[in-house]
């Protein structure tokens, strides 16, 4: 039987990730948000569009979460995005009562899904979810750590002018300033970047990556990205729905792993049928080791103003 997932949101993020997702045809698709006739009208024009890229994902859009009911994944995009001088975590308090709402409704329907948050600030809003859906942290994950990821890979491949499929970069934390790339492990052709590139090229090409929504944001003013982050959603899903077990860098709540405790950053996780199914603890030098745990800390401040108790 086909897989069902369910979308909240209909922003930008949202009907791209509807999009990217009904492209691939494995799954229904049950694309639900507050505003009447909205994602209606948008699913409509979506499952149109199934006979011209061969899809039989039927796509659903409504107001009521009663139509998402047995979802195996729910992607939570809702949530406003920040404007130009906005950080990401100046989104906290406009944020967490939609996040929390939409988890409770997800979880009355969908008892046994799993979640992928994109909603921000990233890391806070995947910690609130779990906290309020009360599910194992297998099955609640944020899309951070893709997309942070993919930034990198995609300025490396361009400054390089080498296939972007050969790049493999692994960038950690929080995704915010604190975000830290390691270059160490980041590889073209299996070939360390700090043997390709001079360590000036490489510190912008980081510098770049860590302000890589801001640079979109400042640019579009209005919005903020989302072809790169619906890809990110998108690409998590499919590493889900095929059982891929891809090593990818997933918003993850830790419980002593890297000696950090209690909160979600990005580190490297085996994806798969069942969520998280492993959280790949790497050696990292002191220094990668200490920007991680100020990552962290920096997230723990915004939970801590959740007072999720
Ligand atoms: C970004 C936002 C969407 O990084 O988090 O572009």
């Amino acid at each position: 039987m086909r897989k069902k997932i369910t979308i909240v949101g209909a922003g930008n993020v949202g009907s791209t990730c509807v999009q990217r997702i009904a492209e691939k045809g494995y799954a229904n698709v049950v694309w639900v948000s507050a505003v009447e006739g909205l994602p209606q009208g948008k699913a409509l024009d979506i499952q149109q569009s199934s006979a011209m890229i061969a899809s039989d994902s039927r796509i659903i859009g409504t107001n009521s979460y009663e139509e998402t009911a047995d979802s195996d994944i729910v992607v939570i995009t809702s949530g406003v995005s920040r404007k130009p001088g906005m950080s990401r975590d100046d989104l906290l308090l406009a944020n967490m009562e939609t996040v929390k709402r939409v988890t409770e409704s997800i979880v009355r329907y969908s008892a046994d899904c799993i979640i992928i948050v994109v909603s921000n600030p990233l890391d806070a809003m995947a910690q609130l979810t779990l906290h309020v859906s009360k599910f194992p942290r297998n099955r609640v994950l944020g899309q951070s750590g893709v997309l942070d990821t993919a930034r990198f890979t995609s300025f490396l491949a361009t400054e390089l002018d080498v296939s972007v499929e050969d790049v493999h970069a692994c960038v950690l934390g929080g995704h915010g300033d604190t975000m830290v790339a390691i270059p160490r492990l980041t590889t073209v052709g299996g070939i360390p970047i700090t043997e390709l590139l001079p360590k000036e090229t490489v510190d912008r090409i980081v510098e770049r990556t860590t302000k890589g929504g801001a640079e979109i944001v400042s640019l579009v003013k209005g919005a903020s990205a989302f072809y790169a982050p619906s890809a990110a959603a998108a690409q998590m899903v499919h590493s889900i729905v095929l059982d891929k077990k891809r090593i990818l860098p997933c918003s993850v709540f830790l419980e002593g792993e890297y000696d950090i405790d209690g909160v979600f950053v990005s580190v490297p996780v085996k994806l798969g049928a069942n969520g998280i199914e492993q959280i790949i603890e790497i050696k990292l030098t002191p220094e990668e080791h200490a920007a991680l745990k100020k990552s962290a800390e920096a997230v723990r401040e915004l939970v801590d103003l959740m007072k999720l108790g």
